[in-house]
Formats: structure tokens, sequence, C-alpha cells
């Protein structure tokens, strides 16, 4: 962008990150921002985090108003734990194609193929998917609830590589469904290599929705909040990261004087990526787009949930 440009981008932020502020405290509202974020919808939130740590805030804010900035199904988990609370987003278009591989009519299916077996969702599914499992996990803690489950058989939806990565830390036999989360699973054993050869003193971090093969090469696996205390705490300098790049900007923040790599013609979700600062405003503004579970089903998914935000 030339200088000009540049300069017009920066007063257009400057008067709506102004404007929000404003909007927020007429609202009574808070701003939740996943990691995987534009950095701009980051530097404005009250609480950036993994999907665990968003679940928890929204489930224990005082806030009259929760904007979600992430994708549906997160917004979705927000207004389950928080029911008395309006819940809004600020584009209905991002959704996760991972959460929209498993649905209700399947789900029933498996069940009654497996009777005996208990069923754990990966947070990334439907309000309605919810509602038919046992409990939720999300990558933080998806080993510590699969060792929770009363039950030697677990039906895992829908990340089958999140499932086989969790696999090998349980003695439960484990039927995994077919998911997938279509941007980590491009990262390939190929670009990993082609990487390490470009950044020989670097450890290759990975999230457990990489493929096996790819997870398999970490120097360390780990949900994003996992990645990012390690980076921290290391004392390597430089990193390849698998995971979504948007998790760059608190790997900077936390640790300045460390480099970060993405294989970013990949690790970019484009559902993550159709929010922005404008939009943020918008729907504090017009109060839309709201998020609305039907009871019924909110009732069910919510059991789900709170057994897994007790899980330790
Ligand atoms: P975490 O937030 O649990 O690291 O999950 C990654 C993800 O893909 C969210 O959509
Ligand atoms: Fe879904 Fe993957 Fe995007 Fe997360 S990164 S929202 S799992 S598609």
């Amino acid at each position: 962008m030339e200088a000009l440009a540049l300069e017009r981008k920066a007063e257009q932020n400057r008067e709506l990150k102004e404007r929000l502020l404003q909007l927020k405290k007429e609202r009574n509202a808070i701003i939740l921002a996943h990691y995987y974020q534009r950095d701009e919808v980051q530097e404005v939130a009250d609480f950036r985090g993994d999907s665990f740590l968003l679940a928890q805030k929204a489930a224990q804010t005082d806030a009259d108003v929760i904007v979600f900035c992430g994708v549906h199904f997160m917004g979705e988990s927000a207004k389950i734990l928080a029911p008395n609370k309006k819940v809004i987003i600020p584009d209905e278009r991002a959704g996760c194609p991972m959460a929209d591989m498993v649905n209700v009519d399947g789900l029933r299916a498996l069940k009654r193929q497996h009777p005996n077996a208990k069923v754990v969702a990966y947070i990334n599914t439907s309000a309605e998917v919810k509602s038919e499992t046992d409990i939720c996990c999300t990558s933080a803690n998806a080993i510590n609830v699969i060792n929770s489950v009363d039950s030697d058989e677990i039906i895992w939806v829908p990340d089958k590589n999140l499932g086989d990565y969790v696999s090998k830390f349980t003695s439960k036999k484990m039927i995994i469904w077919e998911g997938y989360c279509n941007t980590h699973d491009m990262l390939t054993v190929k670009d990993v290599e082609e990487m390490r050869a470009q950044y020989p003193n670097a450890q290759f971090v990975v999230h457990p929705e990489c493929r096996p093969e790819v997870v398999k090469m970490g120097d360390f696996v780990g949900s994003t909040t996992a990645i990012i205390k390690y980076c921290k705490e290391s004392d390597c300098k430089e990193f390849i990261v698998g995971t979504e790049d948007g998790t760059g900007y608190q790997l900077r923040m936390d640790s300045p004087d460390k480099q970060f790599h993405f294989a970013t013609k990949y690790l970019v979700c484009p559902n993550m990526k159709v929010n922005n600062l404008k939009k943020i405003v918008k729907a504090l503004e017009t109060m839309q787009p709201e998020i609305y579970v039907p009871e019924d089903v909110a009732e069910k998914a919510r059991l789900s949930l709170e057994r897994m935000l007790q899980v330790k």
C-alpha cells in the first residue's frame, strides 16, 4: 500500500476504535476474539484466547452483550453458556467447515451402532450436535476429557486428526469420525521439511488438528494456547509454527525477541478472517447478527459444555 493509502487506513481505524469504545460503554459489551482473528480484531478485544478460554470468559462475564469474534460455533457456545446475554457476531458467514462435517442424523446413526459408547464432541460442532453428546472438549483439554469419561468406548466427533492424537494418550477404544480442519489438514510433511531446510535453527511447534504424520514431526504439539506458552518459555529463538497464522499476533507480543515462520500459503483460515474492525462496529450499532439457539437444544448442549468446564 502506498503511504497515502496507509495513512488513510490508519485514520479510519482510529475513528473506528473511538466509535467502538463509545459503543462498548453504551451497550455494556465485551469483545472476545480467537487467536486466529485478524490483528486489528485481536487489538480491540477485551480477551484474546483459544476456544477453551473464550468459552470460560463467556460463561463468567457480567457484560450484557458479548461480541464474539471467531466462527459461528464459538458464538453458539457463548450463547449456550450465557443464555441471558445477547451474543452478536461481526459476520454470520464465519462458519467452520469442520463443524459442518458432522450432523445430528449421522451422529445418531453411529450411536445406534455403538450403544455402550459415550460421545465426546470437539467444541467445533453445532449446538444441535452438542445436544447429542455426553461431554465437549477443546484441543486444550481433549486428553483429560477423554480420560475423565466413565466408559471404555468413546465416539469422537468430528476431527479425525485430533482424534488420532488423543487416542495415543488413552487406553479407551475410540470410534473416530472422518472430519478434519480444511486449514490445518493442508500442511504436509514436505512443507515442514522445506521449512526446516530453510530455517535449520527453528523448532517446529504444531497443532494436533494437523495430519498425524505432520504432528509426529513436532518438537512440541499442543493447542493454540499451549503453543504460545511453549514458545514464550522456551530458550529457542526461532519457530516454525504449524497452526493458523493469526496466532502470530500473540506470539510476537509475548516474545518480541523471537522469530516465527508460518506456512501461510495454507495456514490461513478464511472463515476466521471474514471479521474485521468495521464489522464489529456495525454489529454493535445494529446489534446484529445475533446468535439464537433454541432452548431445548441449548439445555442439552449446556450440560456437555458445563461438564467440559469442570474437567481439570
Ligand atoms: P483451539 O482454539 O482449541 O486451539 O482450536 C483451534 C481451532 O481450530 C479453532 O477453530
Ligand atoms: Fe474450523 Fe479449522 Fe477454521 Fe478452526 S481453523 S475455524 S477448525 S476451519
